[in-house]
């Protein structure tokens, strides 16, 4: 297992497999009371430069319910915002505490800091990617349709972080993944390709949100501005209307699709409420299995 989690490529099918699995196991376990403790005498700390309810929370729950400790930075909390090089923020913090969580910007941070690091760096959001993300995802579609390898994962909407933590698992895990944005929005081109030559299936982009949720198991979305792009938030309203998830679109994937989003959520923007609210929608098993999620990743690369 390699001792960073920065991006899902990173890994192998086993590994990735075996996280969730390990999800599993800890999520049936705190719902029957057992307590655990594999991370006493463990501290993280959470580094985070962009906003953050649930990746924040489910960490520190995640760490807490492990028997370990928690110490929360933003941004205005650290040197880091005076411009402290990164190669000595990762030295120092790796001499106070057993792992760090990183929400931030560039993907070149979490790089660097693991560079320079001798604990466990975990990508917890960049501009790039949300792996941490996409593995609760994933263990909720394992949950709700007993695997993933043969289904057909839709994602519509922007090309952004979490679309392309979903190329890589696709990439890694084997499964059929079709994506539908508009022109210009498209994830990130050398990930893509990346991606798709490795791919046991063709990883597909298409510009029609219908083709992408035909056949689909799961149709998943994202705000259509992430955190960062505030200022292109108007303009990108009539570029990603034909994209919106709602009942229309829904009524071209099959009936037992289930709808996905990480949350935040706009409504009415990328997704109705009808659709949010559907029977359909898993959006809050997903919420809480990024806990489930956390608490195997911080086992596994603390413990
Ligand atoms: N899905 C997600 O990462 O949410 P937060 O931004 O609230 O952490
Ligand atoms: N794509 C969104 C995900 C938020 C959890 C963003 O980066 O803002």
């Amino acid at each position: 297992m390699p001792k960073h989690l920065l991006a899902l490529q990173d890994f192998t099918k086993e590994e990735l497999l075996g996280l969730i699995d390990r999800a599993i196991v800890l999520k049936k376990e705190s719902a029957e009371g057992k307590r655990h403790q594999q991370l006493a005498g463990k501290t993280v700390s959470l580094i985070f430069e962009k906003p953050s309810t649930r990746t924040r929370v489910s960490f520190e729950s995640a760490m807490y319910g492990l028997g370990g400790q928690v110490i929360f930075l933003s941004s205005k909390d650290t040197q880091l915002a005076r411009s402290e090089p990164l190669k000595d923020m990762a030295r120092v913090m790796a001499r106070y505490v057993d792992g760090m969580v990183v929400r931030t910007f560039g993907q070149n941070v979490v790089d660097e800091l693991s560079a320079y690091s001798d604990v466990s760096v975990i990508n917890a959001l960049t501009d790039l990617h949300h792996p941490c993300q996409v593995l609760s995802d994933v263990m909720t579609v394992i949950e709700k349709k007993g695997s993933i390898e043969d289904l057909h994962i839709a994602w519509v909407g922007d090309g952004n972080n979490v679309a392309n933590s979903w190329i890589q698992a696709a990439a890694v895990l084997g499964f059929k993944l079709t994506l539908a944005c508009p022109e210009g929005y498209d994830p990130d081109a050398e990930i893509l390709f990346a991606s798709d030559k490795i791919a046991e299936k063709p990883i597909v982009v298409t510009r029609d949100p219908a083709e992408a949720v035909a056949g689909a198991d799961a149709v998943n979305t994202d705000v259509w501005a992430s955190m960062g792009q505030e200022d292109e938030a108007e303009g990108r309203i009539e570029i990603f209307r034909p994209y919106q998830v709602n009942g229309e679109l829904m009524s071209k994937a099959p009936a037992d699709a289930i709808v996905m989003h990480c949350l935040p959520a706009h409504r009415e923007e990328e997704i109705t409420e009808e659709v949010l609210e559907s029977k359909q929608s898993v959006v809050f098993d997903q919420a809480e299995n990024k806990m489930h999620i956390h608490k195997a990743i911080l086992e596994q690369m603390l413990g």
